[in-house]
């Protein structure tokens, strides 16, 4: 094919170049160090990221230890790389760190592609279309429901909504899961979140990566590598107690994805397949299915409730529409095509602020080319959502919150939004949080106005803090209910 014939011409080409890796692609001189990477991550990587690509172009090229990382900023270039050439990008870097997290790779998220990993993937995604054809729709509306009560309790007070959105969005992966549903103030569910969020910012955080990029630094004493490794035994144990008091069930609810994992895993190892999985990749994919699911959807409302508390109007618009298609009664998500202006607001947040704005490393499993550049096996490719958001030459006015522009530009705008990334590692969620976004949402805003506390100094700052996963900072926000009765 053309892609091949290109990309041999461009190795041949730059083998005599010295140094060879990635020569052609512009980039910064010198090391991406620690010290930077402390400074970065405090300010906002993505932002730092988006703006080397303002002087190096949507393409350009880091260096960090020995690791050569290729940073794409524009819709069209991570396109080809995920989408159009996906079999050559479909890796993940293998890391120290990240095989401690994954059990030694054995998630979906952070595993390598081989074929195995083929396997783990479809055999979960079948469970989560079964088990959300069956009863997704249900289980988010009993949650949004519930939320509606826990905002209605709160009495006009002034409050920070951040862990009640995660025990919704948690308490959907954990019903789908293994049907289980914890109370706002359950300790176990307390315990459950303090672990998994233990893990996504200590994995983020610059003590951590560091180790990946100098291996010299794992013989030092780490304290934050000491709590890295007992949050992960402690989240194995808790997982592991789910699972069995699941299997130990006399009466077995047949319709959770734990049952479809473990009847899909009893046909594998009755089919021949070379490549067995075994108890442990049901439970990584557990542990995938409530990392990826609860924090981002989490975020994902908090950003939106804080951008209407700047734009007002919009918030207007959303229930005046919400009244006028609807009149009394709750949206279905059969209902999604009719609430345009709903949509808008949910692709433009999406867009100001994908949740997870770097996605997750690719690693390039063969020698390939992007934008007409060799790129050697084994580079790392970072998917940089947040600048492809962000690219003037796509969007008018790029860091101002227009839901608007969703509904003048018809089609074209959403064809360069990819806050769900693409190809063979698309976001395995991204169903479950797209019906998510839309029914939490319509729901919240059907129901309660959503007012700043009391003076225009105290809105929230919508810089945001980034890990893996971007969040707003911690903000108070006031839900008045539109209607004094309860349903
Ligand atoms: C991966 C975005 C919700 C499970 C990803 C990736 C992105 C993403 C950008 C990385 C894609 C790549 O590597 O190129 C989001 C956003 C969400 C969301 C914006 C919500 C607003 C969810 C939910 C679940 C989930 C609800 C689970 C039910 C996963 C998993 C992966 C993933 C398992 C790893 C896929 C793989 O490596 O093959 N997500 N996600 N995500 N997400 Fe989501």
């Amino acid at each position: 094919s053309r892609s091949k014939v290109e990309s041999r011409l461009l190795q041949y080409f730059y083998q005599f170049l010295p140094g060879s890796s990635c020569q052609s692609i512009p980039g910064p001189t010198g090391f991406f160090l620690i010290g930077n990477m402390m400074e970065l991550t405090q300010s906002h990587l993505p932002i730092h990221l988006t703006n080397l690509a303002q002087r190096y172009g949507n393409i350009y090229r880091l260096k960090c230890g020995n690791t050569t990382m290729v940073v794409l900023s524009s819709s069209e270039i991570i396109k080809e790389a995920l989408v159009k050439k996906w079999s050559d990008f479909a890796g993940r870097p293998v890391s120290y760190t990240g095989d401690i997290v994954s059990g030694g790779g054995s998630n979906i998220s952070l595993g390598d592609y081989t074929e195995r990993w083929r396997a783990h993937r479809s055999l979960v995604h079948g469970a989560l279309r079964r088990c959300c054809q069956q009863s997704l729709h249900d289980v988010i509306e009993r949650q949004a429901l519930k939320l509606r009560k826990v905002l209605r309790d709160y009495q006009d007070k002034a409050v920070d909504l951040a862990d009640d959105f995660t025990v919704a969005a948690s308490n959907v992966i954990t019903t789908l899961a293994f049907g289980k549903e914890y109370d706002n103030n359950s300790p176990e569910l307390q315990e459950l979140h303090s672990c998994l969020n233990e893990i996504v910012s200590l994995w983020g955080s610059p003590w951590i990566s560091a180790l990946d990029t100098f291996p010299l630094l794992r013989k030092l004493p780490n304290p934050v590598f000491a709590r890295l490794l007992k949050e992960v035994v402690r989240r194995d144990e808790i997982i592991r107690s789910h699972i069995s008091n699941y299997k130990s069930q006399d009466h077995k609810n047949e319709e959770v994805i734990t049952a479809s994992l473990l009847q899909g895993l009893d046909k594998h190892h009755n089919t021949e397949h070379e490549e067995v999985l075994t108890d442990v990749h049901v439970h990584m994919a557990t542990v995938d299915l409530l990392i990826g699911g609860t924090e981002t959807t989490a975020a994902w409302l908090n950003w939106t409730v804080a951008f209407l508390l700047h734009r007002p109007e919009v918030q207007t618009r959303v229930y005046e529409e919400l009244c006028t298609v609807l009149e009394e009664r709750y949206p279905k998500y059969s209902d999604r095509h009719r609430l345009p202006v709903l949509g808008a607001l949910i692709s433009e947040v999406l867009r100001l602020r994908p949740v997870a704005p770097l996605a997750v490393p690719h690693r390039a499993i063969r020698d390939s080319s992007i934008a007409g550049h060799f790129i050697p096996k084994n580079t790392v490719i970072i998917p940089n959502l947040f600048g492809a958001h962000h690219d003037p030459e796509v969007w008018d006015d790029p860091y101002s919150f227009k839901p608007e522009r969703f509904l003048e530009g018809g089609g074209g705008a959403s064809r360069a939004l990819i806050p769900f990334g693409g190809g063979a590692r698309l976001c395995l969620g991204e169903s479950v949080a797209k019906m998510e976004l839309f029914l939490f949402t319509a729901y919240l805003l059907r129901d309660f106005q959503f007012l700043p506390p009391a003076s225009e100094a105290s809105l929230p700052d919508l810089r945001g803090v980034a890990s893996v996963v971007l969040k707003v900072k911690p903000f108070k926000v006031i839900a008045r209910p539109r209607s004094a009765t309860d349903i």
